[in-house]
């Protein structure tokens, strides 16, 4: 059984953000390849700024834990610095994950790149992105996003 930090339990057990933002100005929703766990984070920006961010997650303690600590790093950044967190800086910030759970901290770190990016999209005129594709995108991945 994995050893978990204090802090991972902590968001575990209380996790911050959680639930949808309503109007979201983007939307990232992806799915874990390796689990089959599901993703969705929402953000509300103003001024190049995330306002708002909430997050659900049908998935194991560590992404619900992961998912806890990305809203709370970029809650009044600019997309820019929220660009920057990747899955190690989520990790680290949780003083660290059992290896065989890494995997579960990439879900968070993507789905929020994917809500910004999907915001960027609509910005630009080109539609809502974030809820279909997943940044390594294969077949499976598709259908298991289709079908959940
Ligand atoms: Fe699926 Fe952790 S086991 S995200």
């Amino acid at each position: 059984m994995p050893v978990y930090s204090e802090k991972v339990m902590d968001h575990f057990q209380h996790p911050r953000n959680v639930g949808e933002i309503e109007n979201a100005d983007g939307v990232g929703e992806l799915g874990n390849p390796t689990c089959g766990d599901i993703m969705k984070i929402y953000i509300k920006v103003k001024d190049d700024k995330i306002e708002d961010v909430k997050f659900k997650t049908f998935g194991c303690g560590a992404a619900i834990a992961t998912s806890s600590m990305v809203t709370e790093l970029v809650k009044g950044k600019t997309l820019e610095e929220a660009e920057k967190v990747s899955n190690g800086v989520v990790a680290e910030a949780l003083d660290g994950l059992p290896p065989v759970k890494m995997h579960c901290s990439n879900l968070a770190a993507d789905a929020l790149h994917l809500a910004i990016e999907d915001y960027k999209a609509r910005k630009a005129g080109k539609g809502p992105i974030g809820r279909v594709e997943t940044p390594e995108h294969d077949e499976d991945e598709h259908d298991l996003l289709e079908h959940a």
